[in-house]
C-alpha cells in the first residue's frame, strides 16, 4: 500500500482565477498551461492500518497544521472513493519553492493524487487522475499531462466534465520559460484565498469573465499555428488582466514587488530592441519570461543584469506525472 510519484509544475498562459464551486474545485473559466521540466515534486504515500491519523512531511519536516489538514482532507476523498478507511504517511519533496508563486500546489497535488490513488489500489485513467488532482488544487489537474494542457471547466455540477486535456506534446512547440526568482518567501494571500476574495468583491472580476474565454481560443489558435508572437502577446495580456482584478478586491491586494515590475519593464525593453520576450506571473512576485529557445541566452544575460533578480531557472516544456519504482525514490 505504498507508491511514489513525480509531477512537474506548470505555468498558466491563460489563468485559472475563480471558483464556481469551492469544495469540488470547479473553476469559473477554462485555462491553459505549459508543464515545466525544471520544477517538480516527488511524493511517497503509504497507507498503514496501525496509524490513527494522517501524517505529512514536507521537505523532511513535519508540516504545519494547515498544510497537513489540507492533505488529510484530500486523502479523505480518496479513501471514500476506494472504500478503504486507512490513514497514511505522506512524504513530499518540493524541488520548487513552496507557496511562492511557482505552482508548488500544482506539482504537489498532482504527485499526491498519483501516489495516493496508486497506493490505495486504484488504477485510474489519466482523465480520472486529473479529476482527482483537481480536488487537491485546481492547477494540479493540468500537471497530469506534459506539454501544453487545457483545463476544460465543464458545465456539470458534480465536476465529472471538469478535467485537463493535453493539447500539444512537450516536443511539439519548443519554447523557453525563464523563471525569474525575486522572492521565495511564502505568499501572504494564498491563491485559494486570493481568488475567492476577488470573485466575491472585485468589480473588475466581471471584465475577466467577459474576456477570458476569447483569450483562450486565441491562444489555442496561436498553438495550432505555432505562432510564438501571438502566444506571447496573449499570455502577457491575460496575466496583466488577472492581476488587475486583485486591485479591485476589498480589501485590495497584489502579488507584485518592485522587482517584479523591474523584470516586466526589462522584458518590454527587450521587445523594443527586437528581442521577442513576453512575461507572465502566477499568484506571486516571481516572473516567468517566455521566449524562443534561440533567444534564451540573450534574454538570460539581460535579466541577469537586474540587481534584484536572485536567480534565473531556464525551463522548457516538461513531462506529465509518472509513478516511480517504490523504494528507489524514497524521500
Ligand atoms: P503555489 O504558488 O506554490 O502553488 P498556492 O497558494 O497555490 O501556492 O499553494 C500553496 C499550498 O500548496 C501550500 O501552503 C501547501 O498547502 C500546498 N502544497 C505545496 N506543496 C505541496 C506538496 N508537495 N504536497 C502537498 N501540498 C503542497
Ligand atoms: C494564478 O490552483 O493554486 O496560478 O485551486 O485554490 O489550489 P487552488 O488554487 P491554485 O491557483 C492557481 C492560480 C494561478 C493561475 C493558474 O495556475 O492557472
Ligand atoms: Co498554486
Amino acid at each position: 500500500m505504498k507508491a511514489t510519484a513525480k509531477a512537474h509544475t506548470n505555468i498558466a498562459l491563460i489563468k485559472y482565477w475563480g471558483k464556481r464551486d469551492e469544495s469540488l474545485i470547479l473553476p469559473m473559466n477554462s485555462s491553459l498551461s505549459v508543464t515545466l521540466d525544471t520544477f517538480y515534486t516527488v511524493t511517497t504515500v503509504e497507507f498503514n492500518e496501525k496509524l490513527t491519523e494522517d501524517v505529512f512531511f514536507l521537505n523532511g519536516e513535519k508540516a504545519d497544521h494547515t498544510d497537513t489538514e489540507r492533505v488529510s482532507n484530500y486523502l479523505r476523498a480518496i479513501r471514500k472513493f476506494a472504500k478503504k478507511h486507512l490513514f497514511a504517511v505522506v512524504r513530499s519533496e518540493n524541488h520548487v519553492p513552496t507557496a511562492a508563486g511557482f505552482a508548488s500546489s500544482a506539482s504537489g497535488y498532482a504527485a499526491l493524487a498519483a501516489a495516493a490513488t496508486k497506493a490505495i489500489g486504484l488504477n485510474l485513467h489519466p482523465q480520472e487522475l486529473s479529476q482527482f488532482a483537481r480536488l487537491g488544487s485546481g492547477s494540479a489537474c493540468r500537471s497530469i499531462y506534459g506539454g501544453f494542457v487545457e483545463w476544460q471547466k465543464g458545465v456539470k455540477e458534480d465536476g465529472s466534465d471538469s478535467f485537463a486535456v493535453p493539447i500539444l506534446h512537450e516536443d511539439d512547440f519548443p519554447i523557453a520559460v525563464l523563471s525569474v526568482m525575486v522572492a521565495t518567501n511564502r505568499k501572504k494571500v494564498l491563491s485559494r484565498a486570493g481568488m475567492k476574495r476577488t470573485v466575491e468583491t472585485s468589480p473588475f472580476y466581471q471584465g475577466w469573465l467577459d474576456t477570458v474565454e476569447h483569450d483562450l481560443s486565441e491562444l489555442k489558435h496561436a498553438l495550432e499555428l505555432r505562432d510564438f508572437t501571438l502566444l506571447g502577446e496573449i499570455a502577457e495580456r491575460n496575466a496583466l488582466k488577472m492581476h488587475a482584478t486583485t486591485l479591485g478586491a476589498n480589501p485590495p491586494f497584489y502579488y507584485w514587488q518592485s522587482a517584479t515590475m523591474e523584470v516586466m519593464e526589462a522584458v518590454q525593453n527587450m521587445r523594443s530592441q527586437g528581442i521577442e520576450a513576453y512575461f507572465t506571473m502566477d499568484a506571486g512576485p516571481n516572473v516567468k519570461v517566455l521566449c524562443l529557445p534561440e533567444d534564451e541566452q540573450k534574454v538570460y544575460d539581460q535579466l541577469k543584469q537586474i540587481p534584484s533578480v536572485k536567480k534565473i531557472f531556464t525551463c522548457h516544456p516538461g513531462p506529465g506525472v509518472t509513478i516511480l519504482p517504490t523504494g528507489e525514490a524514497d524521500v
